[in-house]
């Protein structure tokens, strides 16, 4: 029998994949197998390189935790992450666009009241948001509940950071009858993805900045729609067009208003000088989904 040659190996791998019983797995390995051979032609991989890659996934995998996801970071910065969110979440016009979820989403934050605060740690600007959960139709939604996460004033999320109590800038507000919510927070900052591991070094490798733009992560669920996992951006934020995952989107910013006096500000009560912003989200019940 002859031997394999590099003309025939991807011919002969994918013969290998025929007695695959789900018709889903055999199309998904047959591509994958498809394009990594086609790469490994195309910049003819030496020895030394391909064991270079496979050190790198290895010590991604090392670094993965219970708080600790490489791997979804890694997928996240080479942009596969979002590529699958845009297949994933097609929606009509006029409805709330979905982002990532991010490494560092928490289950369990409290239910807390209307015009509540979320921080529980010192420094940055007083942020007072607030907005409506509608339906495409313009409906409010009633008792739609916003799941809100961001991180502290030292751009560092609760799980990331031993100085801050658990469910730091974390909670879940319920809107009112007519579909209205409004927290407090501060004003979310850019700040780096991690860096401390093998995706750190990609970046280093490859000269890349790895800030993402100030953003508010929200899940907003009521029965009867779709889920909603996005996330809210500062529309001042340098580093909107440059977002380290991609996972920006135009229709997700919000504008926030600076108050130094009472007059006009949303909470008078609440010392000078804060922010206020607004957003509007918009669900689509099951069926609507694109
Ligand atoms: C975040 O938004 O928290 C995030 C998303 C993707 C990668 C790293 C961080
Ligand atoms: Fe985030």
């Amino acid at each position: 029998m002859a031997s394999l040659t590099a003309d025939d190996i991807t011919t002969n791998v994918l013969r290998h994949l025929e007695q695959t019983p789900s018709p889903r797995l055999k199309e998904i390995l047959t591509s994958l197998i498809r394009h990594l051979h086609a790469f490994v032609r195309e910049v003819q991989l030496t020895e030394a390189e391909w064991f270079e890659g496979i050190r790198f996934l290895t010590e991604t995998g090392r670094m993965c935790s219970d708080t600790r996801q490489e791997f979804i970071l890694l997928s996240d910065v080479l942009g596969v992450s979002i590529l699958v969110d845009l297949f994933t979440h097609r929606k009509p016009a006029g409805a709330t666009e979905t982002t990532l979820l991010g490494p560092f989403y928490v289950e369990g934050a409290p239910e807390l009241p209307q015009g509540a605060s979320i921080v529980r740690t010192e420094g940055g600007m007083p942020l007072v948001f607030s907005g409506c959960v509608r339906d495409l139709e313009g409906k409010p939604i009633a008792g739609a509940l916003l799941d809100v996460w961001q991180t502290a004033a030292n751009g560092l999320y609760d799980v990331q950071d031993p100085q801050q109590p658990a469910f730091n800038m974390r909670g879940k507000f319920r809107t009112d009858a007519q579909g209205r919510f409004l927290f407090r927070t501060v004003r979310p900052i850019s700040y780096p993805v991690p860096t401390d591991g093998p995706v750190g070094r990609l970046f280093a490798a490859t000269k890349r900045q790895p800030y993402r733009p100030a953003h508010i992560h929200f899940i907003v669920t009521a029965p009867g729609y779709t889920p909603l996992v996005t996330h809210l951006f500062d529309a001042e934020d340098p580093y909107l067009q440059r977002d380290a995952v991609f996972a920006f989107k135009p229709s997700l910013t919000f504008t926030p208003v600076r108050h130094d006096s009472a007059e006009g500000a949303p909470l008078p009560d609440l010392p000078l000088p804060y922010y206020s912003a607004t957003y509007d989200f918009v669900l689509t019940r099951a069926e609507e989904a694109g």
